[in-house]
């Protein structure tokens, strides 16, 4: 059973990541970013607190975000283990889910941080847009739609800008994720989980690495 923790400033790729790892290794994908997305969608009235700190860069509330994992994590579908994606993101947040996870009897078992330099992380998210309707990832730079203008994923033809990956917004979060990154790194290291991969090479050279730590039996 794999259960991995993937810690990256944000464009960091740990959503590009993931896909191949879910293709792979068919872990259940939870993304607390995604999961506060969609409750922001729907105006339910966890995405309309989210909302607020989101549009600003700013980190929602740790039980808030620690509560809906926990509802998450504690689903009947994850069979073949589990990707955290942006959780967690705090020490606090960390020291919670050592909590859930005794609970609900799935612990930790790697934690894979992906390192980009700053200027990289700019460059990425200010070139990213998303398929409104199925949420695909795509890059002005690095990764184009197949078919121009037609969404790979679904066919769709309308895409978006995320309002946190305009210029202003970037700013403050790469700040406000930067303060927490290295602790969160010590937190791991301590307990022996942690391997860095070098984000910075193409999408399949990251996979290679991750895959390379995925498949090593503890
Ligand atoms: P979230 O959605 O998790 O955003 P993030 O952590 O800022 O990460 P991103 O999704 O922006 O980046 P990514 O690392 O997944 O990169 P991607 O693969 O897309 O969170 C959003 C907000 O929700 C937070 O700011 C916060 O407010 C709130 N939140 C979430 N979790 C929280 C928590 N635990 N506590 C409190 N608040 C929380 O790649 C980026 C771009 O680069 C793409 O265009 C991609 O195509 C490209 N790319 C990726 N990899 C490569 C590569 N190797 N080479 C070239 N291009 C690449």
């Amino acid at each position: 059973m794999i259960n991995l923790f993937l810690l990256g400033l944000p464009g960091a790729g740990k959503g590009t990541v993931s896909e191949q790892i879910v293709d792979k290794y068919h872990l259940t994908h939870i993304s607390t970013g995604d999961m506060f997305r969609e409750a922001m969608a729907n105006e339910t009235k966890v995405g309309l607190e989210a909302k607020s700190y989101i549009d600003k860069g700013d980190l929602v509330p740790d039980e808030v975000t620690a509560r809906l994992v926990e509802e998450r994590l504690n689903q009947p579908d994850i069979k073949e283990g589990y990707i955290l994606d942006g959780f967690p993101r705090t020490i606090v947040q960390a020291e919670a889910l050592e909590g859930i996870t005794k609970r609900l009897n799935k612990p930790l078992t790697k934690v894979i941080s992906l390192e980009v330099k700053e200027e990289t992380l700019v460059s990425r998210l200010s070139a990213r847009f998303m398929c409104k309707k199925c949420g695909a990832t795509y890059n002005k730079i690095t990764k184009m739609p197949k078919v121009e203008g037609s969404c790979d994923r679904c066919g769709s033809h309308e895409f978006y800008q995320r309002e946190d990956d305009k210029p202003e917004v970037v700013k403050n979060r790469l700040q406000v994720n930067e303060k927490m990154n290295t602790p969160l790194k010590d937190y791991y290291q301590k307990n022996g989980l942690l391997t860095i991969v070098n984000g910075e090479q193409t999408p399949e050279k990251v996979f290679e690495q991750v895959d390379t730590v995925l498949s090593k039996k503890e």
